[in-house]
């Protein structure tokens, strides 16, 4: 664990900036004890990147990634005015709705990712959970680090990169994550400050569980399955949310908002202001997502890789960071319940022919336990679930 960092910035006095786990306390404040007087009456204990980012002009040595690990901006494909898929859902519901089942398919199983338009979420729902936010992050530091965990089992909690108890560099990223469905299970546990946190967040996680279930319907019928089969192999089904904060970064080049990654639920469907930062891989480059207003971004995630037997693809994407803007996105995580037993369906199984079954059955709870149980990695969970898989 390297979250013991200082950086020290010169004027008349030193600046001592020391970002550490709150399970670091004692270590940091006893290796304190050698440090001169001075030093330690101006040294502030940092949880959050949100604030060092604009005290510093270099990325603290935590943050920087070894040379064969930076995202090598200048090589990413920047041009396309149209990098993924974009699918007018206003049609699913007329006399083209099987065009558009044809463009889900091809979108799932050609890119793993697509752009929604005419989603039906509306424009306020979508300008109050950005408005509430923008306020969170905004809050003085007292206020949102009541809010700190780093226990990933937590069901609110605001916290940092990824996943600070096991990695070695840590990502220039702030997010709050909530559990979001049922709402009544969670709101109370949620911020009450801003004061309209509570209400913005429970309407903005209503209204895209509708779009969700608009969408698997349609995904089960683009994968030749009646209509509510992905929706019924979903136990009680759950939802989560993060808000993600990436402060401006003085060093794009050297670290990550989020490195490479697969998303382990469902499916996600992203809503991000309207600074650039998303990344997908796709033929061996990565290739940026600019945000077009009014629409979404819908990614596969592991779970719907397994349930179409591998014709959908659960495909790599990253946040990087830029030097003058923060950016806030809110993906929206929809997965099965914990209990719920994930496996390819049998109508998409034959042994005699080309379509074997590629996933053992196991239960999401499982499939959770491994991710988090791990740093964010490029290599997928998905291979430890395979048939023919030996650990
Ligand atoms: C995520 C993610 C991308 C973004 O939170 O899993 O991929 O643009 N976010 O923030
Ligand atoms: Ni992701």
């Amino acid at each position: 664990m390297s979250l013991y960092t200082q950086s020290m910035t010169c004027g008349m006095g030193l600046v001592l900036h020391l970002s550490l786990s709150l399970s670091r306390l004692h270590f940091c404040f006893s290796h304190l004890n050698a440090i001169t007087p001075i030093m330690v009456a101006s040294a502030t204990s940092k949880l959050l990147v949100s604030d060092i980012a604009s005290s510093v002009d270099h990325v603290p040595s935590n943050y920087v990634r070894p040379f064969s690990d930076r995202p090598n901006l200048s090589e990413v494909e920047t041009s396309g005015a149209v990098s993924i898929p974009l699918i007018d859902l206003q049609e699913l519901h007329g006399p083209n709705r099987a065009d558009i089942i044809n463009q889900l398919a091809h979108a799932c199983s050609t890119y793993g990712f697509f752009q929604i338009k005419n989603h039906g979420v509306p424009e306020k729902t979508i300008e109050r959970i950005m408005t509430v936010a923008r306020e969170f992050f905004r809050q003085p530091e007292s206020e949102r680090v009541k809010h700190y965990s780093e226990d990933p089992k937590k069901t609110t909690r605001l916290s940092t990169s990824f996943n600070v108890g096991l990695e070695k560099v840590s990502n220039w990223r702030d997010f709050l994550r909530l559990h979001c469905f049922p709402v009544e299970d969670f709101i109370n546990e949620w911020p009450s400050s801003p004061v309209s946190f509570r209400e913005a967040t429970a309407e903005y996680a209503t209204s895209v569980r509708t779009l969700v279930l608009i969408l698997l319907e349609a995904i089960s019928e683009s994968l030749g399955l009646v209509k509510d089969r992905i929706s019924n192999t979903l136990g009680k089904h759950g939802q989560h949310m993060a808000l993600n904060y990436y402060p401006p970064c003085p060093q794009p080049d050297l670290t990550y908002g989020l490195p490479g990654h697969k998303d382990p639920n469902l499916i996600t469907v992203l809503l991000q202001d309207e600074v650039s930062g998303l990344q997908v891989f796709k033929d061996g480059k990565w290739v940026a997502v600019h945000p077009v207003p009014n629409t979404f971004i819908v990614n596969i995630g592991d779970q719907m890789q397994v349930i179409s037997n591998d014709k959908y693809k659960s495909v790599l994407h990253r946040a990087v960071v830029n030097s003058d803007k923060e950016r806030i996105s809110i993906p929206t995580f929809y997965c099965p319940s914990s209990d719920a037993v994930i496996s390819p369906p049998q109508e998409l199984i034959n042994e005699e022919e080309d379509s074997p079954a590629v996933y053992r059955s196991f239960t999401y709870a499982e499939y959770f336990d491994k991710f988090w149980g791990r740093a964010l990695a490029t290599e997928s969970c998905l291979d430890l679930f395979k048939v023919t898989s030996t650990s």
